[in-house]
C-alpha cells in the first residue's frame, strides 16, 4: 500500500524529480496540488483508489492506495474494507469492483471510459453462441461489461487466461471476445482456434478436431495497431533490445517478441532483468510509469499510442469523483449475481 500523506511541497519536489522531463513547472505545480487535495479527501472519506498501470504518470504516482494490472486490482477490491472504491481504470474494472463488492459504493471519474474490447460483444451475442456450441464452457476476458460476464462461467484476465482455460479440462472452449489474446492462449495451450462473429452461421464441422478454443471477433483499439515490421525496424537500431508485448497484440508479435504477459509481468520482467534497452508495445503511459519508478532502466520511446479511455481519468476528474461521489457505478442485483460467480472462479483459479 502507497502512504500518501505528502505535503504539497514534497509532493511538488516528488513529481519533479520523476516527472520533470514530461511536464512545465507550473503544470507540475496544479499536478502536485490537485493530487494532495485527493489524498486530503480520500482520507477525510475513508476511501481507497485503485490505479491501474495505465493511467497517466502525475496520477498514478501520487494517489492510488494500490497500483496493478486488472487481476491485481480485482483482488484488491475484493480484499478492501474502504468505502468508497475510487477506480482509476476503465467502467469495466469499477463495474468488477461493485460485482464483488455490492455493499460497498464504487466511483468512476468519468464514465467516458470504455474499451473497446469491452464494446465488441453483448450477452445476446454469448447466448447465441452457447446455442451455436451447446455444452462448451465459456471464458470470458474481464475486459467486458457485467451483463456479458454474467452469461459466462467464468472469467480471465492476461495475467491467468492460460491458467483460466487449462484449468476448465475441457476438449472445446469458447474464449472472448478478445481475438488475438484467444489466439496467443490458444497457442500456449496448444489448441486449434476458430474465430466466431456476429451473424456468422454454425459451420458444421467446428468442433470436430480435438482441442479446440472458439474465440470472437473482438480487437484491443491499442494493441491491434502494433506491426511485426515496428519490430524489425526497432532491432535494426538497436540489436541488443529487449521487446515487451502484451498478449492483446497479435500473436505475429508476441511470438517475435522477447516476452508477452500483464501490464504487471511486463513491470516485474524490466524489474528484474537488466537490459541495455526495453521496448513496450503497449499503452505509453505505462513506459513512463515504469521509467518514473525504475530510473536505471533505459525504456526507448518511439511508438507513442495511448488508449484514450484510460485518458479520460485525470486528477481533476478523481477530485471531483470524492467531492462529488460521481459517477456511481451500479450492476442489477440479478447480474451481479451471475456475473460474480464468474469472477469468484477466476479468483480461486489464481
Ligand atoms: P492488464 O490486465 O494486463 O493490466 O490489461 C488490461 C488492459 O486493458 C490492457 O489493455
Ligand atoms: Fe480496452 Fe485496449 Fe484501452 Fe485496454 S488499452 S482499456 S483493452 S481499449
Amino acid at each position: 500500500m502507497i502512504m500518501s500523506t505528502r505535503t504539497y511541497q514534497e509532493t511538488y519536489e516528488f513529481l519533479k524529480e520523476r516527472l520533470g522531463h514530461l511536464y512545465s513547472d507550473e503544470e507540475l505545480r496544479v499536478k502536485a496540488q490537485l493530487a494532495v487535495e485527493v489524498n486530503r479527501l480520500k482520507n477525510e472519506r475513508g476511501a481507497v483508489v485503485l490505479g491501474h498501470n495505465y493511467m497517466d504518470p502525475a496520477l498514478f504516482l501520487t494517489v492510488p492506495d494500490y497500483q496493478g494490472d486488472s487481476f491485481e486490482l480485482c483482488r484488491r477490491a475484493a480484499e478492501t474494507d474502504r468505502d468508497p472504491i475510487v477506480f482509476c481504470g476503465v467502467k469495466f474494472m469499477a463495474e468488477t469492483a461493485k460485482i464483488i463488492n455490492p455493499e460497498r459504493t464504487v466511483l468512476l471519474p468519468s464514465l467516458e471510459a470504455g474499451c473497446s474490447l469491452a464494446e465488441s460483444i453483448t450477452a445476446a451475442d454469448v447466448r447465441e453462441l452457447r446455442k451455436r456450441y451447446p455444452g462448451v464452457p465459456v471464458v470470458t476476458y474481464i475486459n467486458t461489461y457485467a451483463d456479458v460476464k454474467a452469461e459466462c462461467d467464468i472469467c480471465c484476465t492476461s495475467g491467468n487466461a492460460a491458467r483460466v482455460v487449462e484449468s476448465l479440462n475441457a476438449d472445446t472452449v469458447i474464449f472472448l471476445p478478445d481475438e488475438y489474446l484467444a489466439r496467443n492462449v490458444a497457442r500456449e495451450t496448444g489448441r486449434h482456434i476458430i474465430v466466431a462473429a456476429k451473424g456468422i452461421p454454425p459451420r458444421k464441422n467446428d468442433t470436430d478436431v480435438e482441442r479446440v478454443m472458439i474465440g470472437w471477433s473482438g480487437r484491443c483499439e491499442v494493441h491491434e495497431r502494433f506491426m511485426p515490421e515496428d519490430i524489425e525496424n526497432v532491432r535494426r537500431r538497436y540489436p541488443d533490445v529487449v521487446v515487451l508485448a502484451h498478449p492483446e497484440c497479435s500473436p505475429e508479435i508476441t511470438q517475435i517478441a522477447n516476452f508477452s504477459g500483464s501490464t504487471k509481468a511486463m513491470i516485474e520482467y524490466v524489474r528484474q532483468t537488466q537490459a541495455p534497452h526495453y521496448l513496450l508495445l503497449t499503452e505509453c503511459s505505462m513506459g513512463e510509469n515504469i521509467a518514473a519508478q525504475q530510473p536505471d532502466k533505459h525504456l526507448l520511446r518511439i511508438y507513442e499510442l495511448s488508449c484514450p479511455h484510460m485518458r479520460e481519468i485525470t486528477l481533476e476528474q478523481t477530485l471531483a469523483a470524492l467531492r462529488e461521489n460521481r459517477h456511481i457505478i451500479d450492476v442489477t442485483k440479478e447480474i451481479r449475481d451471475r456475473a460474480r460467480q464468474a469472477v469468484e472462479r477466476m479468483l480461486a483459479v489464481g
